[in-house]
């Protein structure tokens, strides 16, 4: 940007003409500090000693490993390489990657679920970081994961019982509700897991892929919560393979490639290089399984 000497330069504005962004400006203290986290596998069944770092190997690779003798033996699968950031309070921070880069193992390992193998994960309360996944249980009713889900979050049976009814309609499930969870279709499963697990306001949220099969008006139920919770100083999580969700509801988008942090910015320009990114991944796929002549 030039420097001039025009006098008639208008230095004044109001506050309404400024974009809506949450910019560094605004955001509130941090709530979770991830230093050089690092997550590994053991797996079995591959080379010995071999460190595989995301992918699926080539039906060649798995015959060759078959013929060497490899089943029985270990090796180790690197998730999450060094990733570093820091999370405010008041974020909604997207998590973007291709399958495999490390997205669901960062949020375990930053939510306790997993133990790093180096690094750390600090966080700046008592983490009621979410694991309702975890917990639920798909042959008891939606009525009994609720309950199993409100304490896991660490509310009280007088409190899951207050907000049931919230949680029900939120869930938009009706009746089915008092049916195993098994029996639901994936986006009322989805829509209940979510229900569950932002009924406590939480401090953290993490939501992993759990948006992508609501249709719009849940859709804008739940960016209208993921905004209160935001409002109220949490932090949101949101792993998801649409760019457009994450466009919409995140103020800031970390991008994981093969365990590595990529990019960490502004939803538009990390979800655009990262839509390119695999637009030419996939051309050059196109390229070698067609090639010339
Ligand atoms: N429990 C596990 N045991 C062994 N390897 C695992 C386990 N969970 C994940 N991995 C491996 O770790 C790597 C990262 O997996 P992760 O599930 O974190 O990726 P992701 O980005 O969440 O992928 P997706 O978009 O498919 O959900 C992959 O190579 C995967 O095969
Ligand atoms: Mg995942």
């Amino acid at each position: 940007m030039a420097a001039t000497d025009d006098d008639d330069l208008d230095f004044e504005f109001d506050r309404e003409d400024m974009p809506d962004r949450h910019g560094p400006a605004d955001l509130g203290p941090p709530s979770l500090i991830v230093d050089d986290l690092h997550v590994s596998y053991r797996v079995f069944g591959a080379k010995r000693g071999g460190a595989v770092t995301g992918g699926k190997p080539s039906l060649f690779n798995r015959l060759r490993w078959r013929l060497q003798g490899n089943v029985g033996a270990t090796s180790e699968v690197k998730a999450v390489r060094g990733v570093t950031f820091v999370a405010h309070h008041g974020e909604a921070i997207g998590i973007v990657g291709t399958n495999g880069s490390g997205k669901s193992s960062l949020l375990r390992a930053a939510a306790g679920l997993i133990p790093p193998n180096k690094g750390a994960v600090y966080v700046d309360n008592e983490p009621s970081l979410l694991g309702v996944n975890a917990v639920l249980m798909r042959q008891l009713t939606g009525e009994r994961n609720i309950m199993i889900g409100g304490l896991a979050l660490g509310l009280s049976v007088k409190e899951v019982r207050e907000r049931f009814d919230e949680i029900v309609d939120f869930a938009d499930i009706g009746d089915f509700v008092y049916l195993p969870m098994k029996t639901y279709s994936s986006g009322m499963a989805a829509r209940l897991r979510f229900a569950i697990s932002s009924v406590a306001t939480p401090d953290i949220l993490m939501i992993d892929e759990a948006l992508a099969t609501g249709d719009a008006d849940f859709k804008q139920r739940s960016k209208a919560r993921i905004e209160e919770i935001r409002e109220h100083a949490g932090t949101i999580f949101l792993v998801s393979h649409s760019l457009e969700t994450v466009r919409r509801m995140c103020t800031r988008v970390l991008w994981l490639d093969k365990g590595k942090l990529v990019a960490d910015g502004e939803p538009e320009e990390v979800t655009e290089a990262y839509r390119q990114h695999v637009r030419a991944e996939r051309e050059k796929r196109q390229k070698k399984g067609r090639p010339e002549g």
